[in-house]
C-alpha cells in the first residue's frame, strides 16, 4: 500500500525499530508466506543476527515452528562452536517432528558444532502431570539450563492458527479467542496491546525468563502475521525482530 511506494526497506526498519524501542530490526524482501525464496531469506538473515550474538559459552533456547526451523537450516559457522549448547526453549508444544523445538536444537548444534539437550516432555500437561514431571531431577537440571539461556530465538504465530495447530479443544480456542488473543510466542497467547491472555502448561522457559534475557530475537514474517508480530513487539521484551516487507508494512500500518 502506501508505504511500498515511499519507503524503501531500511526506511521501514527505521520506523519499526524506533517505535517498539528495539535495537535491531532486519527486513528481507517479499512475503515469506507464499514464498518459499523469502522464507529461506528470513532464516538465513536470522541466522546471521545470531551467529553475530553468540558468545563461545551461551546457551541459546529456540522454540519450533517453520520459521526456526528455516533458521536452523540456515545457520552456518566458520569456525565450531563447541561449547555453546542450545535447548528447546519448552517442552513439546504439540508440533509435528519436523517443526519441534528439540529438532531445532540438534540441527542448530550440528550445524554449529555445538551441543544440544533434549527436553522429552509432552504438551498439554495436566497439573499433576506437571508437578511430578518437575520432581525429576534429570528435568530440574535441563530445566535450570534452559532458564539460564543468554540468548533466545523464537518464532510468532496468529493465536487461532496455533491454537488449531495445537489441536487444542474447541471450548479453550473459543476462551482464548473471547480474551481477545491475537498473537502466539512461546506458548503464550497476546491481545493486542501485548498483554498476555492465556498461557500453555508445560515445561521450560518461563515468561519471567523472557523478560530478563539478555538477546531476545523474534523471527516472523507473511502479511497475515503483520498483527500477530506488533502484539508480541508491544509485550516489549524483544531485543532483535527479523521479518519480511509483507508483515513489516502491514506493522507499519499499525503503529
Ligand atoms: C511454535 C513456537 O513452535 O511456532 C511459537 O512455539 C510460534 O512461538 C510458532 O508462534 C510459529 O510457527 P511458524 O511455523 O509460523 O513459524
Amino acid at each position: 500500500p502506501l508505504y511500498n511506494s515511499m519507503f524503501g526497506l531500511s526506511e521501514l526498519e527505521e520506523r519499526i525499530k524506533s517505535y517498539f524501542g528495539l535495537s535491531q530490526v532486519i527486513v528481507v524482501p517479499g512475503d515469506s508466506e507464499n514464498s518459499m525464496q523469502a522464507k529461506r531469506e528470513l532464516g538465513k538473515a536470522a541466522g546471521q543476527v545470531l551467529r553475530e550474538a553468540l558468545k563461545p559459552t551461551d546457551v541459546v533456547a529456540v522454540t519450533g515452528g517453520t520459521t526456526i526451523a528455516q533458521v536452523a537450516n540456515q545457520l552456518a559457522t566458520s569456525t565450531a562452536l563447541k561449547s555453546v549448547r542450545f535447548v528447546p526453549a519448552r517442552g513439546g508444544l504439540g508440533e509435528s517432528h519436523d517443526y519441534q523445538a528439540n529438532t531445532i536444537a540438534s540441527t542448530m548444534a550440528k550445524r554449529t558444532g555445538g551441543q544440544y539437550r533434549l527436553l522429552h516432555v509432552p504438551d498439554h500437561l495436566g497439573e499433576e502431570a506437571f508437578a511430578s514431571l518437575m520432581q525429576e531431577p534429570n528435568i530440574q537440571e535441563l530445566v535450570e539450563v534452559i532458564r539460564s539461556a543468554r540468548i533466545v530465538v523464537h518464532g510468532i504465530g496468529d493465536a487461532m492458527v496455533m491454537a488449531r495447530r495445537r489441536k487444542l479443544e474447541q471450548a479453550m480456542v473459543d476462551e482464548i479467542a473471547e480474551e481477545g488473543a491475537l498473537a502466539e510466542a512461546f506458548g503464550y497467547y497476546f491481545d493486542r496491546s501485548g498483554a498476555v491472555v492465556h498461557k500453555m502448561q508445560t515445561i521450560g522457559l518461563r515468561l519471567d525468563d523472557i523478560v530478563k534475557t539478555e538477546v531476545v530475537i523474534a523471527v516472523a514474517g507473511g502479511k497475515d502475521k503483520g498483527e500477530a508480530i506488533a502484539a508480541v513487539m508491544r509485550f516489549g521484551h524483544n531485543d532483535v525482530l527479523v521479518t519480511d516487507e509483507a508483515a513489516a508494512l502491514e506493522i507499519a500500518d499499525l503503529i
